[in-house]
């Protein structure tokens, strides 16, 4: 019987340096998005799908990950004293989300380096990787699928998305074999080729279920494009001895260290918010109209 996903593994140690001068002192899983860090929105996706067990890979300048999802009694006594009940429980709900660990990667050396380094947590057990930086709105819907998939198999599953063909030189990309309507079996994968060579347009998106054999093909993989470790060379070994599938998806996610896909959550995620859909829509509306745009 397949053994049951019970491990996610955050990784948090990148440098962010598309999101630079706002990441030069501060981590960029935590830019807020409407009013929550972008990582607590991965967090409780994480939890939404069972997984309580949360392994954040973090690293130098990453401290403010760590004390987020802490108590911090100081401000819970203010708020207590003011009776500011809302904020409170708030505030008290990030500390009491899922069962969390934190190991640093010293070097960040790459997303492959960021996983192996989450090996001892692991052991030999099935888990899962969800980006700190990629959100997704969708009630952990594809995460949930994800986890159906390697129930069913017994194998690694990519998330993958249809992008634009002059997108696909930014993602992972993989050669599809249909299984059904939204579930491929991978049968290549290539990191950031250019728009001519890519395989297809099917881009690996921050979602990942991983049988503990990623862990060997990581050993076995040299750096990469960027002389990083890449993920994708190790999912590539790994595809060599075990089927890989990859399960598609459409909507709602948001890679919050691009600019305008963190502008867009930001605008998506308060539109959803009744509190502050009305006046937020007659603003965008207004501007609009006065930049000439409608
Ligand atoms: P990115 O490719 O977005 O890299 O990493 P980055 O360094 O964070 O950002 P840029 O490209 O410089 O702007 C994807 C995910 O992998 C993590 C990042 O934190 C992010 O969640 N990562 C990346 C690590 O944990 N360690 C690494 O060595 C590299």
């Amino acid at each position: 019987m397949t053994q049951r996903v019970r491990k996610a593994v955050i990784p948090a140690a990148g440098l962010g340096t598309r999101f630079l001068p706002a990441t030069k002192s501060q981590p960029k899983e935590m830019l807020p998005v409407v009013d929550k860090p972008s990582i607590q929105y991965v967090v409780e996706e994480a939890v939404r799908a069972g997984l309580t067990d949360i392994l954040i890979i973090t690293g130098r300048g990453k401290r403010a990950i760590e004390d987020h999802f802490d108590r911090n009694f100081e401000l819970e006594f203010y708020l207590e004293q003011q009776g500011k009940t809302d904020l409170l429980k708030e505030v008290q709900e990030s500390s009491e989300l899922g069962d969390i660990h934190y190991i640093r990667q010293k070097d960040p050396r790459g997303l492959g380096h960021a996983v192996s380094i989450a090996r001892e947590h692991v052991g030999d057990e099935p888990f899962a990787v969800m980006l700190g930086d990629d959100i997704m709105v969708d009630d952990s819907a594809l995460l949930r699928s994800m986890l159906d998939v390697h129930d069913r198999y017994g194998r690694s599953v990519l998330a993958l998305k249809d992008v634009k063909p002059e997108e696909i030189s930014a993602y992972g990309c993989v050669e599809p074999e249909n299984v059904d309507e939204s579930l491929v079996q991978v049968k290549s994968i290539v990191e950031k080729p250019k728009m001519e060579d890519a395989p297809s347009t099917l881009a690996v998106i921050g979602r990942y279920v991983f049988t503990p054999e990623i862990f060997e093909a990581l050993d076995r993989t040299q750096p990469g494009a960027g002389g990083e470790i890449q993920l994708t060379d190790a999912i590539g070994l790994l595809n060599q001895d075990q089927t890989v599938y990859g399960q598609v998806f459409t909507e709602g996610r948001f890679d919050i260290g691009q600019k305008v896909d963190f502008l867009r959550a930001n605008v998506e995620l308060a539109l959803d918010r009744e509190e502050l859909r009305p006046e937020l829509e007659k603003f965008l509306l207004e501007t609009l109209r006065r930049r000439g745009i409608i």
